[in-house]
């Protein structure tokens, strides 16, 4: 039974990329079917047909789909690339609802499966091209995730690309219509298995479908039943060339001459052609012609002969056994020895003569093919040997493991076919793929040991594997959540992105880079899940600084900057905190450069802690009492203030502890260019807001007031003196 594995799943989610990885490792057919469609849609667009009406579908009565070699074929015309514009990724979910595209779709993709072990992805094939199929994976990743993989592709390909959030809502869109469209809906098979690939590499999936594909029953026996097609047909073209190699020496010329001499004359090549080289066939022993020294017939030399067996086949065709060519035989015996007139015996066919009829034997190749047979029948799974590498031929490398022929195919080396050569003369490890018995050898895999090798390291390795362990690893693979990094030999850990750095990290390039070395510590182990942590080695300066401070606490800082918003200070060389100028002084118009420059160490208070932004807040004004909240004058009173500073249109006064602004326009009674500092002047209080630590005061206002006050006094005196006796009275009698 041949293998299918059905991976379905939204636009995006890495099937065409995963299920590609996955037929290579496995050798399997890869069909990515969404490709299909994409071609029907591009063949619509350029026969012009209403893209709206199902019945203009006809044309696919007379159209030819086809993969070669990963690539599509549209009528014969290689479509790959072109299949994956815009133009066609917009039109295809309108394309792909029709009933009658699917039905020729899915009729077209069951055919192309038969046969062969397959890996095909869409959006039904576990539901309805491949129901019965031996694996089903529904693979799915978050729309973000899909967008930004989608961009990546097409940019990659060079190809147009939407902006982020257009790629999004395309996708948004195409998920709706795919999966709500009323025939073969996306839609997850009851039997498949979910992967989210969100925050997993190509790799992790990759693991994680071959590892599936092994605990469903997928083993090296079965895989040994199954004829590998790629294998085989490299095999063919190769046949001639390694025919050579198995049979070890081909027939001699003195062989030659002896056949054509002994030939019985007039066999027919028909009868030959029932025969293969490498066939087992049994026999009867005819004679044992003994060793000739060479002899003359008049002029004629007949050449030395050596001791050979005939054997007649059933049908009466006939050939020789020489001793170089029997197996078991020792030094000092003869075939004499062995072999007997009307011995039946088992040889393999060594070498068939093109004119028919004569064959070379070997009883060596027999027990080759024997031993091979119990080799294959004892083959377990995952098994790998080591095996020589003997020559480099035009389909891969021809190799020798204990007494067995192997061959590895270009497409199994794990090196490119350009350094195969180097590999002349070693000892490499590989993994049987095939027994080939009617070759006598074994078809081997360099990838898949490569691969059972890695896997059979990364399984010791996690046996071992604790939380908390330190590794020096390697980075790998950069993603937008992360790095993904090989702590051990193919063994990957993922180093999320908030993992990175005690501060925040938005692109996980500004910290590292493939191939940077990286301090990892396990953090957390799930199944073949290992997450990491960079952070958890660094040391938490935040935690360390903070975790004895709180707000209001009294620090002492270095001025690092100074800018128009305030001074960020140094508090330890790795910690900074901001001091805003609102918090510098309670006095509004004092300058930060007048009193603090760059390298200076302050004392100021922390106002405020921010564990999330990793903020620290401090103010030097809160240091000391708000002389404001303390000032015992109110809007309205006169008061008494020194000039402490002239300015071109006012003066800065003082008044007890805080400053205020006195205009000169206010100025009555002095002439204003005559105001020394220090000089004491009566004043009003116009503003006062001790929020905003404003205060303005007028001269004129308070001699006004003084004035007016005067005034009063005075007329109130003179309504006394001018009362009469009887007012008097009604006065007191009111009281
Ligand atoms: O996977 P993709 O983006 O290349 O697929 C192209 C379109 O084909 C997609 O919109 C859905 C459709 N499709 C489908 O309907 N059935 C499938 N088996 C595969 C793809």
């Amino acid at each position: 039974m041949n293998w299918q594995i059905a991976i379905d799943g939204p636009a995006g989610s890495g099937k065409s990329t995963i299920a590609q990885e996955v037929a290579k490792k496995l050798n399997f057919e890869h069909i990515d079917t969404g490709a299909m469609y994409r071609a029907v849609t591009l063949k619509a667009l350029k026969l012009k047909v209403d893209l709206e009406n199902e019945d203009d579908f006809k044309f696919l009565e007379n159209t030819k789909i086809d993969f070669r070699k990963q690539k599509i074929y549209l009528d014969d015309i290689d479509v790959t690339k072109e299949i994956r514009t815009l133009d066609i990724t917009n039109n295809v979910s309108l394309v792909s609802k029709y009933g009658y595209v699917r039905k020729k779709m899915v009729a077209l993709q069951q055919f192309l499966v038969a046969n062969k072990n397959v890996i095909m992805d869409g959006r039904d094939i576990g539901t309805v091209v491949l129901p019965n199929a031996n694996l089903k994976i529904f693979l799915n990743a978050n729309v973000e995730e899909r967008a930004y993989r989608r961009m990546k592709e097409r940019q990659e390909q060079n190809l147009e690309t939407y902006d982020f959030e257009t790629t999004v809502k395309e996708i948004i869109e195409r998920d709706f219509k795919d999966s709500t469209r009323p025939i073969s809906p996306l839609k997850k098979a009851d039997d498949a298995i979910e992967i989210d690939s969100s925050n997993l590499s190509v790799e992790n999936v990759v693991d994680e479908i071959i590892s599936l594909v092994f605990e469903r029953g997928y083993n090296m026996e079965k895989e040994l039943k199954n004829e590998n097609v790629e294998i085989q047909e490299e095999a063919q073209k190769e046949e001639t060339q390694i025919e050579e190699e198995v049979v070890e020496t081909a027939a001699s010329t003195d062989e030659n001459v002896e056949v054509e001499e002994e030939t019985v004359e007039e066999e027919k090549a028909e009868t030959a052609a029932k025969y293969k080289e490498l066939q087992i066939v049994t026999g009867t022993v005819l004679e044992v012609i003994s060793e000739q020294p060479e002899s003359k017939q008049g002029n004629r030399t007949i050449k030395a002969k050596e001791e050979r067996v005939l054997i007649a086949l059933e049908d009466g065709q006939e050939g020789f056994l020489f001793k170089r060519d029997t197996a078991n035989i020792k030094e000092d015996e003869d075939l004499i020895d062995l072999f007997c007139e009307g011995d039946k015996v088992e040889v393999a066919i060594k070498k068939i003569f093109p004119d028919g009829g004569k064959f070379i034997f070997s009883t060596v190749l027999l027990e080759k093919r024997k031993d091979l047979e119990k080799f294959g029948a004892e083959l377990k799974r995952d098994t790998v040997f080591t095996a020589k590498v003997l020559k480099q031929i035009q389909v891969g490398l021809l190799m020798k493991y204990e007494e067995f022929s192997c061959l590895l195919p270009t497409s199994q080396a794990a090196v490119a076919e350009s350094e195969l050569g180097s590999l002349v003369g070693k000892e490499i490890s590989v993994a049987p793929i095939r027994v080939d018995y009617g070759r006598i050898r074994i078809i081997v895999s360099q990838v898949l040991a490569d691969r059972i090798n890695a896997r059979a390291n990364k399984k010791a390795f996690l046996e071992t594997l604790e939380v908390g362990q330190v590794f020096d690893g390697v980075v790998k693979n950069i993603e937008k959540y992360g790095a993904f990094v090989e702590i051990s030999k193919d063994v990957e850990g993922l180093l999320h992105i908030s993992e990175i750095d005690h501060t925040r990290v938005f692109k996980v390039e500004k910290v590292l880079n493939v191939g940077d070395p990286v301090k990892v510590k396990v953090i957390k182990l799930e199944k073949d899940h290992i997450g990491l942590s960079r952070k958890a080695l660094i040391p938490n300066y935040w935690e360390e600084y903070t975790s004895d401070k709180a707000v209001d606490a009294i620090v002492k800082g270095t001025a690092v900057e100074i800018n128009n918003s305030g001074i960020v200070m140094a508090l330890t060389p790795e910690i900074t905190g901001f001091l805003p100028k609102s918090e510098f002084s309670w006095d509004r118009d004092a300058k930060i450069e007048d009193s603090v420059k760059l390298g200076d160490e302050i004392e100021v208070k922390i106002i405020e802690i921010d564990a999330t932004k990793k903020r620290i807040i401090l103010s030097k004004k809160q240091l000391v009492d708000n002389p404001w909240a303390s000032l015992e004058v109110k809007a309205g009173d006169i008061v008494d203030v020194k000039v402490t500073k002239i300015l071109p249109e006012g003066f800065i006064v003082s008044v007890g502890k805080v400053e205020g602004y006195l205009p000169k326009s206010t100025i009555r009674s002095i002439d204003p260019n005559s105001v020394q500092l220090e000089q004491e002047i009566k004043v009003k209080v116009r503003v006062l807001d001790s929020e905003k630590n404003k205060l303005v005061v007028s001269m004129r206002d308070a001699e006004e007031r003084i004035e007016r006050e005067i005034f009063k006094s005075t007329m109130d005196l003179q309504d006394k003196m001018s009362n009469t006796f009887g007012d008097y009275l009604k006065q007191s009698k009111k009281k």
